[in-house]
């Protein structure tokens, strides 16, 4: 079963709160959240990794603890001894999202506008460039994120990164349920997508391979993935002195 949660930051996260939550990730974690320039953005990369050691201590019934995430330069993380199961974290404006499966998995989240449409056409196929009309403000934004966070999850799915131009894919949707993706003109089959609607000023959208994503995405307060982390690191020894 493939699942979506979603971390909502309704706040600024005290200081205390930070400083514990630091304690549970791996060196290498630490070491990227503390080389981001933004607090925001530090936050967001510490949170996904809470919460994706929240959902995969639960899923794989694994201690928090010994969860090791096997990180290579422009390749999807992925999980030391976990079989056919994958994970795919994104984040982004208030929302971190962490969609798991037993099936390749990917996920975007975007926050929607704040591109021109001279950028925005460099992102879209001939055929997404016709549909959408840029004098339609803000609708021609909210498709535009929507068809960019259907090709990301796509392409996160694969975890081939960027190995594909946006311009090659394209997006139809009749409605949410019901998106075809299109790679050079032909009909990717073996891809399922679901696109949700987070709040008015995001768009999420999840791709996975074989199955389709479920209809609903399951908000989680910090609260609720920090216990599920704590259970396993009371002790407050660091990761790696564990
Ligand atoms: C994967 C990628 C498309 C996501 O970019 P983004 O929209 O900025 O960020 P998102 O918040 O949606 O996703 C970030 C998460 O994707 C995951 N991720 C990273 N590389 C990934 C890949 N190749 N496939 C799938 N997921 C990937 C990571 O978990 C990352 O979060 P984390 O660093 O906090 O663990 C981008 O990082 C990428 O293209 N990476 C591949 C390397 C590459 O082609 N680099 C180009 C250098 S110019």
């Amino acid at each position: 079963m493939i699942e979506i949660e979603a971390l909502e930051i309704t706040g600024p996260i005290p200081a205390e709160t930070l400083r514990r939550l630091l304690r549970i990730v791996d060196a290498e974690r630490r070491g990227i959240v503390e080389r981001f320039r933004f607090p925001e953005d530090a936050q967001r990369s510490l949170l996904a990794d809470i919460l994706a050691r929240a959902v995969i201590a639960r899923r794989l019934r694994r201690p928090a603890a010994d969860i090791v995430f096997i990180r290579e330069p422009g390749r999807k993380p992925r999980l030391a001894r976990a079989g056919n199961f994958d994970f795919n974290l994104s984040h982004a404006g208030r929302w971190v999202i962490c969609v798991s499966g037993f099936t390749p998995v990917g996920v975007d989240v975007e926050r929607i506008g704040g591109l021109g449409w001279e950028d925005a056409k460099s992102t879209l196929s001939t055929k997404e460039q016709e549909r959408l009309d840029p004098s339609r403000v803000p609708e021609w934004e909210t498709d535009l994120a929507l068809s960019w966070t259907i090709k990301e999850s796509y392409l996160k799915a694969l975890g081939e990164g960027w190995s594909v131009l946006p311009s090659e894919l394209t997006v139809s949707a009749a409605d949410e349920r019901e998106i075809r993706l299109f790679r050079s003109g032909r009909l990717v089959r073996d891809a399922f997508f679901g696109a949700y609607a987070l709040d008015a000023e995001h768009c999420l959208a999840v791709c996975a391979l074989a199955a389709p994503p479920p209809e609903a995405v399951t908000v989680r307060t910090l609260e609720d993935v920090e216990i599920v982390c704590r259970e396993e690191f009371f002790d407050d020894t660091p990761y790696e002195n564990r």
